[in-house]
């Protein structure tokens, strides 16, 4: 991936139900770029991953809410349509696909991500079992079916192995860190620093200063509300760190 692309957020309304949750979201997102979103429960982040994968129930207020991968609207696009041009979200609840193994599903996601690639499917499955072994996952968990009776970090590190494996070109973390113990944020902090240089552009949203002792994000942004009431660097943190949303 050398080319640069962007990911475009335009004026985004959306609802649920009726009810308007984001009002007027601009965001644009370019590779290698680590952009952080944080705000208070309820203000709509995990509503905005929703949108930008395509949920059905999510709907945009009008025309004018535009979601672009370069040049090409996607609003209209199907969730799965929306993974080949190279979105891919790890959820803040993933849930339990019982009948489906990890192992085989990642190898034949990446079959239909990677078609027109030739692929080494031994080289695959050793890259596979190495990032689990990165990750502190046991390989066993590649042979159980996604998700089935896993803890609530295991699930946060079977999210991060499919974006590992899947390299997309936008990845948005929705609460990865949480439930992660310290030494299973720290692989995962590498993960998401690995899918960085490799060219990936990424949205991660988190409660939590301490991930971000191993990440350098170059936009942090405040939702509040289902608005971003406030852009900046790192020193934005810190200030949540220390006094809340209340000043935002
Ligand atoms: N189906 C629904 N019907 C009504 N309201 C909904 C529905 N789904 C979500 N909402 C509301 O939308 C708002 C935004 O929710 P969202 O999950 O995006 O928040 P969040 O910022 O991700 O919060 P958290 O930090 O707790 O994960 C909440 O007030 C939530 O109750
Ligand atoms: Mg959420």
């Amino acid at each position: 991936m050398d080319k640069t692309i962007s990911l475009t957020i335009k004026n985004l309304y959306v609802s649920i139900e009726d009810k308007t949750i984001l009002h007027g979201i601009d965001l644009i997102i370019k590779s290698r770029e680590l952009h952080v979103v944080m705000g208070p429960n309820g203000s709509g982040k995990s509503t905005l991953t929703y949108a930008l994968m395509g949920h059905p129930n999510y709907k945009f207020k009008d025309q004018s809410s535009k979601i672009k991968v370069n040049n090409t609207l996607i609003n209209t696009l199907a969730p799965h349509e929306r993974a080949k041009l190279g979105l891919m979200l790890a959820f803040q609840n993933p849930l339990a696909v019982p009948g489906v193994t990890l192992g085989s599903f990642l190898r034949t996601a990446y079959r239909e991500l990677y078609k027109n690639e030739k692929i080494d499917l031994i080289s695959l499955h050793r890259q596979i079992q190495q990032t689990a072994k990165d990750l502190r996952l046991d390989e066993a968990f590649l042979k159980r079916a996604i998700n089935d009776g896993f803890s609530g970090g295991e699930k946060k590190k079977a999210e991060m192995l499919q974006l590992i494996t899947l390299k997309p070109k936008f990845a948005i973390f929705d609460e990865i860190d949480t439930g992660l113990d310290v030494d299973a944020l720290k692989s995962v902090a590498n993960g998401i620093e690995l899918l960085q240089k490799q060219g990936t552009g990424i949205l991660l949203i988190t409660h939590y200063q301490r991930i971000l002792n191993y990440l350098k994000p170059t936009h942090v942004h405040i939702m509040k509300s289902g608005k971003l009431v406030k852009s900046g660097g790192a020193e934005l943190v810190k200030i949540v760190e220390a006094k809340g949303y209340a000043d935002f």
